[in-house]
């Protein structure tokens, strides 16, 4: 389990407590527009949303790791090449919709985060497609299990994510609701179905 900065020491408690706090930092990002002033594309703007989302829990926040970490049989790039992968990341084109899911799969690789990647790169990703192509992903149309085993053959493949995302793809890319529903979908992907943004 997690140190954290609430000094909650059950597992249970800390992931309610981590799902409310950060859901309202989402809700908060959104409304007072400040995720429109983030920086799109690069380590930088994932590290704000990452540390904008978790700070009150964790003192990881925004901080790329210095712990080796995997999931299922994957391994996430080693911390040594880490600094590295995310400059070489930076640098990757978005001109077109298979660039930019190319650019998601090597940040999923790359895997700064301790905890919480999932969740704020799948912000990090809309504010590039919206940034580049005025779409964004409505995430309540993507199926977790279809959405989780993409991603876990995405390092070897990405045909299946680039499918699978972009039968989701809408252009209302400011809609509120959609916004709203995608986060609670970002956060059930990861177990995380105890609170709705909207009622908090
Ligand atoms: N086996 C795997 N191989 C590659 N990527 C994976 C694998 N399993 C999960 N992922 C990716 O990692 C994300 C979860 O990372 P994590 O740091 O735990 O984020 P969060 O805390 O937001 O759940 C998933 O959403 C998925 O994109
Ligand atoms: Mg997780």
């Amino acid at each position: 389990m997690l140190e954290n900065k609430l000094g909650i020491t059950d597992q249970i408690e800390l992931a309610k407590a981590e799902e409310k706090l950060s859901k309202l930092k989402v809700k908060e990002l959104f409304e007072t527009g400040k995720i429109n002033e983030l920086e799109v594309g690069t380590f930088l703007g994932l590290s704000e949303i990452h540390h904008y989302l978790f700070s009150e829990i964790y003192t990881f926040a925004g901080k790329v790791r210095d712990v080796n970490i995997a999931k299922g049989n994957f391994r996430f790039a080693p911390v040594m090449y880490l600094r590295a992968a995310l400059e070489n990341i930076d640098q990757m084109p978005e001109n077109n919709y298979e660039e930019i899911i190319e650019k998601y799969v090597e940040m999923n690789i790359a895997h700064p985060f301790r905890e919480g990647n999932g969740r704020s790169m799948r912000i990090w990703l809309d504010l590039i497609l919206k940034n580049n192509l005025g779409k964004v992903v409505d995430w309540s149309l993507v199926d977790k299990e279809d959405y989780l085993s993409a991603m876990e053959r995405s390092p070897v493949n990405d045909l299946e994510i680039r499918f699978l995302l972009k039968e989701a793809l809408t252009d209302k890319v400011d809609n509120r609701e959609i916004f709203m529903k995608g986060i609670d979908t970002s956060y059930f992907y990861e177990g995380y179905m105890e609170y709705r943004v909207e009622e908090l």
